[in-house]
């Protein structure tokens, strides 16, 4: 049997957010070294995140030009219920997170002015910009059905995960 060197779980440990993402980030290292696929580190980034956080739904929205047209957020890799396809620049918290190139933490998604719901049962999230030569490239998403379940500590390392993944 050929045993894929992605096969090996990942190893998930108890403990506090801090903690939890220190023991994931040089894991999430290994699973990006050596591979230059953008879709496939997508992928196992958003697996990892799952697998640690158990999240609702964790992924990503992709910047997509689509000749003449406005950009789009256009939904990639993801962990978790079906989501909206297309978000426009300055909608919801993504395409928010997009158009001011900044971290949204959102405590309570009903609170959230234009918030879009993809699922009903997310009750806070948090976006990530990702951001190469200035421009946002993409959005990392997040939502739990926790109410306030994101904070600085999350910014401070999604911000610092998603810096890891070549563009
Ligand atoms: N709630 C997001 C939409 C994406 S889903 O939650 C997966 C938003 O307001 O941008």
């Amino acid at each position: 049997m050929y045993l894929c060197r992605m096969a090996e779980d990942l190893m998930i440990i108890q403990g506090n957010k801090t903690e939890q993402y220190q023991s994931l980030i040089p894991q999430i290292k290994g699973l990006l070294e050596g591979e230059t696929d953008l879709v496939a580190n997508l992928a196992n980034l958003a697996a990892a995140l799952k697998e640690q956080f158990d999240w609702l739904w964790v992924g990503f929205y992709l910047v997509r030009s689509f000749g003449g047209n406005p950009d789009e957020l256009v939904v990639g890799p993801f962990q978790g219920p079906v989501a909206c396809t297309r978000i426009k620049k300055g909608k919801g918290v993504c395409g928010t997170s997009w158009a001011e190139a900044k971290t949204i933490i959102v405590p309570d998604v009903e609170k959230f002015p234009g918030h879009i719901a993809c699922s009903s049962l997310s009750k806070s999230e948090i976006g990530v910009p990702v951001i190469r030569n200035s421009k946002v490239v993409a959005v990392l998403d997040a939502d739990s059905e926790q109410l306030d379940q994101f904070d600085t500590i999350d910014q401070r390392y999604l911000e610092e995960i998603v810096n890891l993944v070549q563009f």
